[in-house]
């Protein structure tokens, strides 16, 4: 994004998904492809949400529109990619994460809203983050799958930038840079904290990894 909304500048999380993380799940393609199409999917509603919640500026109004048409762009390949691997698209137990991630926003506006807009940042830079990693790992093994969320890396990080840009547009930098930080602490007690799954954004099981990522 860009245009005139500013840049929030923002530190990276402070979690780093341990590298053997995606090794684990390559047996679990199917799960992880339908995953990937409930994840799109939520991701087109929690944009357009935005859409009517946040101020009505007009390159934040134009930014926030294209992400949901983009997310619902990714939702229709995934469901491609289901049916002509002939994986059935049907309903997945959610993942905890993003409800755990909920759990630290603020009660009270504006920061509320502020908050709503980073822990979707984190979604996003998240799954940004181990998308990169499965395609990495399945590369030498499945190239159509990697080239798949290779394909979905950049977009999902733009993604991030403008969710980050949003939050940047209702109060001041400063507020906007303590929030950052301490609901990237938070996601990170929440990853350390879920169990090990086949899921884009499960636990890491970094005890059973070998440290797992830092800060
Ligand atoms: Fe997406
Ligand atoms: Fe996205």
């Amino acid at each position: 994004m860009s245009e005139s909304v500013a840049s929030a500048d923002l530190p990276p999380l402070p979690y780093r998904t341990p590298p053997q993380w995606a090794a684990r799940w390559l047996d679990h393609r199917d799960e992880l492809l339908v995953e990937q199409a409930h994840l799109e999917k939520k991701a087109a509603a929690a944009a357009l949400s935005f859409l009517f919640r946040l101020p009505a500026d007009p390159a934040l109004q134009r930014g926030l529109s294209a992400l949901a048409r983009e997310e619902l762009v990714h939702f229709e390949r995934t469901l491609k990619l289901l049916g002509a691997r002939g994986i059935p698209f049907g309903p997945l137990a959610p993942c905890p994460y993003a409800a755990e991630l909920k759990r630290a926003v603020a009660a009270t506006m504006p920061e509320r809203l502020v908050d709503e807009l980073l822990v979707s940042a984190i979604i996003e830079a998240r799954s940004c983050e181990r998308m990169q990693c499965l395609a990495q790992v399945l590369a030498p093994v499945d190239a159509e799958l990697a080239g798949f969320y290779s394909e979905l890396v950049a977009a999902e990080a733009r993604h991030a930038d403008l969710y980050q840009e949003a939050a940047a547009t209702l109060v001041p930098p400063a507020v906007v840079a303590l929030r950052w930080q301490r609901l990237g602490a938070h996601e990170a007690r929440v990853l350390r904290g879920l169990p090990a799954v086949p899921r884009l954004l499960g636990g890491s099981g970094d005890d059973a990894l070998g440290g797992g990522g830092g800060g």
